[in-house]
């Protein structure tokens, strides 16, 4: 009887057991830019770890509207305010040159970690004296915020909007050349020709150099002021456990990763959700189809010089096809019979519509992303950042046209529209690219989901980081191997001309002792 007793204890106990260790754990997500698309994937993720029972704090400019269960905010709008104060029209900046673009970005986090960190809510929050398990933080060269890292004394994951860059890929020790990854704020292909490899080097040369010169040192000073007692920020910058990047084989150029960094591309994307009823019945009468036209949720195609907009509105009204275009005002003067404005719309479920047959982008990447999960060809227009180059790779791709904004004419725009839409083949590899991005062994999200636990489970998984960051630069480039080589080649060189010369010496010395006897 005791017997039993003691086992059915024993069995409480584990099962207890059991229960507290597969506890949530403790997640912190900070995801603090006032770019919307990049909250969406942050906030997916973290929406996807929370309801799976762990207890998650979201720290950005997009507090939840409706609570969700286990999901904490900080509430950074003010963040969203102080932007809109200073917001640049972004049909004004087209067209700066790539490195000073790379520049303009620095300034632009550099200002805004350190407005960022100085906020009451974010100091009461450092005060408050939470633990935290993990933290997350979005990979936009937003280094000083790896802090939190360093404060809760958790593993660092970092999770980037962006695809494979020279920023993702150094803080792991990822491999990655010149000679085929393209820059992101260039516009070429995997397959570059000598100039353009030149000045991709040129490019990669320089964003280290703007990282290690301008980017660390100044975030340092920002992480010593906000984090007192953290090491220096260069510690904490290769110190990553997990970097989730938002990219994959069906939209990019495959390239090689290192363990600990996972392709989470199209984590986003949803299934189809019910249309609203007015939408939906619009799109099931279009008998000739509809063309979708939306630049995103950063760029509001409103702010369009009025020129421009003249360009879509008279290209729109010779079109058969309806034209469903994304307008954030009430009106839009010399809109075409055939056009439907909305100020918002549900952008994947309307991809998922089978009537639409083009989808015109900026080329953002998770625009980008949606139209080739959902097969929908695609006519860009691409305004600035790695919008140029998803196009390219979208051309690349065979599943559509990049048009820049600044060649942007009535006849060119009406081209590349029809040559899309008749042309069979543009349809047919967006099919394939989606099949390509649907044939996987798990979906992105669960595929970040897992690997977030993993870092969990495994204390940051130090078993994963690259040997390669155990190595000084001149090291890994093996700078000193190749001085070594040709010092050495040269040592020997000299060394031969001048046992050569020796020789050749005596032996004309000897001959001309000869010669010299002879006469005599
Ligand atoms: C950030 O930029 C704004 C606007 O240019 C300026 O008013 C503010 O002082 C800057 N903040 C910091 C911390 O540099
Ligand atoms: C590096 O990360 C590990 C966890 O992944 C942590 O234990 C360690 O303290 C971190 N090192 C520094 C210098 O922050």
């Amino acid at each position: 009887m005791q017997k039993k007793i003691m086992k059915l204890v024993l069995i409480c106990v584990a099962i207890i057991y059991f229960l507290n260790s597969s506890d949530g754990a403790r997640i912190l997500g900070i995801f603090p830019l006032t770019t919307y698309s990049h909250f969406i994937l942050g906030h997916t993720l973290m929406k996807e770890l929370a309801s799976r029972g762990h207890e998650v704090t979201v720290m950005s400019p997009y507090p939840q509207k409706t609570p969700i269960e286990n999901y904490k905010d900080i509430d950074l709008s003010e963040m969203l305010r102080k932007h809109e104060e200073n917001r640049k029209n972004v049909f004004d900046i087209i067209n700066v040159p790539p490195a000073v673009s790379i520049l303009f970005l620095h300034h632009w986090i550099i200002n805004g970690t350190s407005e960022c960190l100085k906020m009451d809510v974010v100091q009461d929050f450092l005060k408050s004296d939470q633990k935290f398990d993990l933290v997350i933080v979005e990979e936009f060269v937003l280094y000083a915020f790896m802090g939190f890292c360093h404060k809760y004394n958790t593993p660092c994951v970092t999770f980037s909007a962006t695809g494979l860059s020279l920023l993702t890929s150094n803080q792991v020790g990822n491999p990655i050349s010149p000679s085929y990854v393209p820059n992101i704020a260039l516009p070429y292909l995997s397959h570059m020709n000598f100039f353009q490899r030149l000045f991709n080097s040129l490019m990669y040369v320089f964003c280290e150099l703007v990282t290690h010169l301008y980017a660390l040192p100044q975030h340092n000073k920002i992480l010593q002021e906000y984090f007192p007692g953290a090491p220096h920020i260069t510690e904490l910058y290769y110190n990553v456990s997990l970097t989730l990047i938002n990219s994959h084989v069906s939209t990019h150029h495959p390239v090689p990763l290192v363990p600990n960094m996972i392709d989470v591309g199209g984590l986003h994307i949803k299934p189809p959700k019910k249309l609203p009823k007015d939408l939906q019945e619009y799109l099931d009468n279009a008998k000739e189809g509809v063309i979708f036209f939306s630049m995103g949720s950063n760029v509001r195609s409103m702010d369009m010089p009025v020129e421009k907009r003249e360009i879509f509105l008279k290209t729109f009204g010779q079109l058969k096809q309806k034209v469903l275009w994304k307008w954030e005002d009430e009106k839009l003067s010399g809109k075409p019979s055939n056009v439907k404005i909305s100020k918002w719309l549900p952008q994947t479920d309307v991809l998922a519509h089978p009537n639409i047959k083009l989808f015109i982008t900026h080329g953002g990447l998770l625009s980008t992303t949606e139209a080739v999960y959902h097969g929908v060809p695609i006519v860009g227009i691409p305004l600035y950042g790695d919008q140029v180059m998803n196009l390219a790779n979208a051309e690349n791709n065979g599943i559509g046209r990049g048009l820049p904004y600044s060649e942007l004419t009535e006849d060119k725009l009406s081209d590349l529209i029809q040559e899309v839409l008749t042309n069979p083949k543009y349809a047919d590899n967006a099919k394939r690219r989606s099949s390509i991005m649907r044939d996987q062994p798990m979906t992105a999200l669960e595929r970040g989901v897992f690997w977030v636990e993993y870092a969990l489970r495994h204390k940051g998984a130090p078993h994963l980081r690259s040997a390669a960051l155990n190595l000084a630069w001149y090291q890994y480039l093996l700078l000193d191997v190749i001085v070594f080589v040709i010092a050495a080649l040269f040592m020997t060189f000299l060394t031969l001309r001048f046992v050569i010369r020796k020789c050749m010496g005596s032996k004309k010395k000897s001959s001309k002792v000869s010669e010299d006897k002879k006469r005599n």
